[in-house]
C-alpha cells in the first residue's frame, strides 16, 4: 500500500472501516480545480465565523482566532506556499484542515452550522458576481470602442446585404451600430444574471437549515448579497444561476462570433473594406503575402466551446433529484472555462475594435456595383403616382438592362433610364447616387449619417448612466 491509500480521509473518518481507494480519492477530488474559489471561500467562512460570534457560538478570541487564521492562509496560497491535498478533496476542507493546523482546536469550530454544500453555492455565487462585473466593464469598453469607429465613420458608405447580396447602400457607422445593439442586450443579460444570483445560500446547511439559531440576514448582508435565499433545498441543489449566465454567454460568443465572420470577409481580398492592424493579424509560414485575421477567426471558433459548456451544464442538472448531488462538482470547469474564454475575447475585440480603419473607396465602389439604389428608383417611381408591383417591374428591366451593357443604375443616361417609363425625368439622379440614398433613411433607426450621430449620442447617454 503506498502512503495515499493508508491515509483515512480526517474530515469523516469516524464513520469508515477502510480508507478511500487512492484512486476514488483523486477521481472524486476537486481542488485542483476549486482552489480557484479560495478567495471566496474564505470571505465566506469569515462571515459565518462573523455570524457565529454574533449568535454565541464563538467567542470574541475565537473569532479573532478564526478571522486571522483565514487572512494568513490567504496570503500563504497567493504566496504559493500552501501545498494542496487530494486527500483532503476540495478547497473547503483543505483550508479548514489547514486553519486547524494554524489555530487548533478552534479551526474545527468553524464548520458549525454549515455544510460543504451551502458553502460551495455561496462560492460560485460569490465568484460569479465578481467575475460578471469584470466582465460588464469589458462589455461597455467594447462598446465605447464600437462608438468611437461608428461616430467616425456616420457618413462613409457601404453595400448593405440581405442574403450576402448587395441589398442597399448603408452607412459603415450604422453597420456598427447594429453591433452595439446587440451587445447592448447583451449587457442587460448579464447584468439581469447577477441580480438573480445576488441571495445568500449560506445557512442551508446540508440540505434542511440547522438548529442553531442562525441569522441568515446578518452573513448575506455581510457579504453584499440582497439577502438570504428562501428554500434550504433550492439553496444547495440549483445551478440555474451558472445555467443563465452560460446562456448570456453563449448569447455574447454568437455576437463577437458574427462579427468576426464580417470582419474575415471584410479583410479579404475579395471585399477588401477595411484594415485591422498587423498587431492583431499573423502571417503564414509559406505564403509570404499572407496577413491573416487569426483574433476573429480564433473568437468565431471560441464560440464552440461556450455553448458547448453550456449544454453541458444543462444536461448536469436535468435529471438531479433535490437536493445536493455530486453532480454539482462538475459544474465548475465548464463555468471556470466559460468566464475565462468570455474575458478573453472581449479583451481582444475591445483592444482591437477602435484600430479598425475603414477603406471607404473600396467600400463606395462596392455599394455602386450592384444595383443598391434600386429600391430608391422603386420608390421613386411610386412618389410620381405608380403603385409598387409596377415600379418593380419597371425597375427590374432597367437592371436587365443594366447588367447586358455593363452599367449601374446612376451610369446610365436619362435616355436609357426613361425607356422604362416615361415618368423617369432628370430630377432622378438626386435619388440615384448613394448619398441620396442613404441620405433619404432619415427616421429614427435608419441608416443615414444624422441619424447614425444621433444613434451615437443616444448611445453615449447609455454608457454614461451605468456608471
Ligand atoms: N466539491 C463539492 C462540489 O463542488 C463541494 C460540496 C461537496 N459536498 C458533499 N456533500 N460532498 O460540489
Amino acid at each position: 500500500m503506498s502512503s495515499d491509500e493508508q491515509k483515512t480521509n480526517q474530515q469523516w473518518g469516524g464513520r469508515f472501516n477502510e480508507p478511500t481507494d487512492a484512486f476514488v480519492a483523486r477521481f472524486t477530488a476537486s481542488i485542483d480545480f476549486d482552489k480557484r474559489l479560495y478567495d471566496q471561500d474564505i470571505r465566506g467562512s469569515q462571515a459565518h465565523a462573523r455570524m457565529l460570534n454574533k449568535i454565541g457560538v464563538l467567542t470574541d478570541e475565537e473569532l479573532t482566532a478564526i478571522t486571522e487564521g483565514l487572512d494568513q492562509i490567504k496570503s500563504e496560497i497567493e504566496r504559493g506556499e500552501i501545498e494542496w491535498s487530494v486527500e483532503l478533496e476540495d478547497i473547503h476542507m483543505n483550508i479548514e484542515a489547514r486553519l486547524t493546523d494554524r489555530i487548533g482546536i478552534t479551526g474545527k469550530k468553524l464548520h458549525t452550522g454549515r455544510s460543504r454544500n451551502d458553502q460551495i453555492a455561496t462560492d460560485i455565487r460569490l465568484y460569479l458576481r465578481d467575475e460578471i462585473d469584470f466582465l460588464l466593464t469589458e462589455v461597455t469598453r467594447l462598446q465605447e470602442g464600437l462608438l468611437e469607429v461608428a461616430e467616425r465613420e456616420a457618413g462613409t458608405i457601404m453595400p448593405g446585404f440581405t442574403h450576402l447580396q448587395t441589398a442597399q447602400p448603408v452607412t459603415f457607422g450604422h453597420h456598427l451600430m447594429a453591433w452595439f445593439e446587440m451587445l447592448s442586450r447583451d449587457y442587460g443579460r448579464l447584468h439581469d444574471c447577477r441580480a438573480r444570483l445576488n441571495q445568500s445560500p449560506l445557512g442551508a446547511a446540508a440540505l434542511a437549515g440547522t438548529t442553531y439559531p442562525i441569522d441568515r440576514f446578518y452573513s448575506a448582508e455581510l457579504l453584499d448579497f440582497d439577502g438570504p435565499t428562501a428554500n434550504s433545498l433550492d439553496s444547495v441543489s440549483d445551478r440555474d444561476f451558472a445555467i443563465e449566465f452560460c446562456a448570456a454567454a453563449s448569447l455574447v460568443m454568437t455576437h463577437l462570433s458574427r462579427m468576426s465572420e464580417e470582419l474575415v470577409l471584410w479583410t479579404s481580398a475579395q471585399f477588401n473594406f477595411i484594415e485591422l492592424p498587423d498587431r492583431f493579424c499573423t502571417g503564414s509560414s509559406i505564403m509570404p503575402q499572407k496577413k491573416n485575421p487569426d483574433v476573429p477567426e480564433l473568437v468565431r471558433g471560441k464560440s464552440g466551446r461556450v455553448n458547448g459548456h453550456l449544454i453541458s451544464l444543462l444536461t448536469l442538472m436535468k435529471s438531479q433529484p433535490l437536493a445536493y448531488n455530486k453532480d454539482n462538482q462538475e459544474d465548475k470547469e465548464p463555468l471556470f472555462d466559460t468566464v475565462d474564454t468570455l474575458k478573453g475575447c472581449l479583451r481582444a475585440y475591445a483592444d482591437m475594435v477602435p484600430a479598425i480603419r475603414a477603406k471607404a473607396d473600396s467600400m463606395r465602389d462596392a455599394a455602386r456595383r450592384g444595383f443598391s439604389t434600386a429600391t430608391d428608383l422603386a420608390d421613386y417611381l411610386v412618389r410620381k403616382g405608380m403603385p409598387f408591383r409596377d415600379a418593380h417591374e419597371v425597375v427590374g428591366k432597367a437592371v436587365a438592362f443594366g447588367i447586358e451593357n455593363g452599367l449601374d443604375l446612376s451610369e446610365m443616361s436619362l435616355d436609357q433610364l426613361s425607356q422604362f417609363s416615361d415618368t423617369i425625368c432628370d430630377d432622378v439622379f438626386d435619388v440615384l447616387t448613394l448619398e441620396g440614398s442613404v441620405n433619404a433613411r432619415n427616421h429614427t433607426g435608419g441608416t443615414a449619417p444624422a441619424q447614425v450621430k444621433l444613434a451615437v449620442t443616444a448611445a453615449r447617454a447609455t454608457l454614461a448612466a451605468r456608471r
